[in-house]
């Protein structure tokens, strides 16, 4: 059974979410809908010409990566590579379709099947249930995750990516396929929330560059495993701590995740992510 409008999140999961900082809502979408979600990301892949365009996305050196085709794609639908997706000569090591890291950031404005996955009487619910006002869905990213040669994703706040004023964003992170410890699941930091937000990625005109706000590293001892079955929704604070590592299996994980900001709060220019339409709710 996939979640209703009308009992999108219980009690107990509603204090968990506010617990740590996350929760994992099993079955929230049809795996169906996963397949169908799956099959037009690879329509995607198949229809952008790889030689056109070759950012890479990591979370390593995320300043010095971060150049016009990712600082213009926040209201487009832009492919970035995984870490080692080319050799010296330039040339794809793997077929594009498994060298693709993501596809951002405004799928669910722009694809019609996007779209229709990300703004349903469910996820309305569910978000209103968070206590997220005037929602506005700034950010979605198709995530590969793909097996053999993507890089881990270090441990972070999503708000330091998208930050408002004061901090009113949360992650909803779909499952497309099963996510496991062996495939590189995400990992939390329980109550890693209430610590407040460590750092900034600012952006000024085309420069970009990351502010240190706390500079106490994380305890990677707290994480734990979030394993999810594909249909559940992994939800997540803005300011939970997460990770991934690298995904050493031979199996693709992939995953859908949207980003939601609420209108009440300030929307800085000194985010990365800057639209020339405005961001919208779920109607
Ligand atoms: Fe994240």
């Amino acid at each position: 059974m996939v979640r209703a409008a009308s009992s999108p999140v219980t009690a107990a999961e509603l204090a968990a979410y506010r617990a740590d900082g996350f929760v994992v809502l099993h079955d929230f979408v049809d795996p169906a809908a996963c397949d169908a979600l799956r099959a037009r990301a690879a329509e995607l892949v198949d229809g952008f010409d790889a030689d056109a365009h070759r950012t890479v996305f990591s979370t390593k050196d995320q300043v010095r990566k971060t150049d016009d085709y990712f600082l213009d794609s926040g209201d487009q639908i832009r492919f970035f590579f995984e870490e080692g997706a080319f050799d010296a000569g330039g040339r794809l090591v793997r077929p594009k379709d498994q060298s693709i890291n993501k596809i951002g950031h405004a799928l669910h404005d722009l694809d019609p099947q996007f779209d229709a996955f990300s703004r349903t009487p469910a996820l309305a619910a569910l978000v209103a249930a968070l206590g997220l006002d005037q929602p506005q869905l700034m950010q979605s990213m198709y995530i590969f995750k793909q097996p053999f040669i993507g890089g881990e994703v270090r441990c972070h706040q999503d708000s330091t990516f998208l930050h408002t004023m004061p901090e009113r964003m949360v992650g909803l992170w779909f499952a497309l396929e099963d996510a496991r410890v062996d495939n590189g699941c995400l990992w939390a930091i329980p109550g890693g929330h209430r610590g407040g937000l460590r750092s900034r990625f600012i952006r000024d005109g085309r420069q970009t560059s990351m502010e240190t706000i706390d500079p106490t590293p994380w305890d990677d001892t707290g994480l734990v495993p979030l394993e999810a079955a594909k249909g559940d929704l992994i939800v997540l604070d803005g300011l939970v701590p997460h990770m991934s590592y690298t995904n050493r299996s031979p199996a693709s994980r992939h995953a859908y995740t949207l980003h939601v900001v609420s209108g009440a709060a300030e929307y800085p220019a000194s985010n990365w992510l800057q639209r020339g339409t405005p961001a919208r709710g779920f109607a």
